[in-house]
């Protein structure tokens, strides 16, 4: 296993979100190959000014859960295409300077990072494109080659369950060989 670690910020706030299960899916891919958990960012307030200084304790745990990964990787659904409004307020925490402290203290400055997503017929084009922006915006260096978008079948969509086709588990197996090589 490399000594890498991989963080993951999952977009679904609900329970076995088809997102979730693709989730589950990059952590079975990353075993043995990286270190990876979960981005807790949930307990994050709206963004708000007046709470920036002095900084959060959830602030900063989020923050340093970020500076001490290797590399960010969001898997999101996709909403009115484009990211759920909980990942803006994630990635704004992230790209503000610590309090007292200039831009070379934003955590997201440098951080790399890579998006997947599980949705409707345009298999999260919009949420993709769009994070991705927002993303280079605030600095962060971004991997857009090797995406994974899951359309999802109607079988997925009748069960529940998050099934793969050859192709997406392909493109998910190619995503995750680029983002080691692209983390190392
Ligand atoms: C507010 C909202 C907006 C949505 N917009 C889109 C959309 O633009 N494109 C799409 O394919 N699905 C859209 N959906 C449907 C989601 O793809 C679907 O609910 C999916 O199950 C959400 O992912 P999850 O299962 O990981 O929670 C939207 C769902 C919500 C709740």
């Amino acid at each position: 296993m490399s000594d890498k670690h991989v963080l993951l910020a999952v977009g679904t706030l609900r329970k076995n979100g088809f997102n979730e299960q693709l989730a589950q899916k990059v952590e079975a891919l990353l075993e043995g190959r990286a270190e990876v958990s979960r981005l807790e960012y949930k307990d994050l307030p709206f963004m708000n000014q007046d709470l920036e200084n002095p900084e959060l304790e959830s602030v900063a745990r989020v923050r340093d859960e970020v500076r001490n990964a290797d590399g960010l990787w969001f898997v999101t659904p996709q909403y009115n295409n484009s990211f759920p409004g909980h990942i803006k307020n994630l990635v704004d925490w992230l790209s503000r300077p610590l309090p007292g402290k200039g831009r070379d203290s934003v955590v997201i400055s440098g951080t790399k990072t890579t998006v997947s997503g599980a949705g409707g017929r345009t298999a999260t084009a919009g949420m993709r494109a769009s994070l991705d922006a927002l993303l280079e915006f605030v600095g962060a260096d971004v991997m857009r080659d090797h995406e994974t978008g899951i359309a999802l079948s109607g079988e997925s969509w009748a069960s529940g369950k998050l099934i793969l086709s050859s192709e997406d588990e392909s493109s998910l197996k190619a995503q995750v060989d680029a983002f080691l090589d692209f983390i190392s």
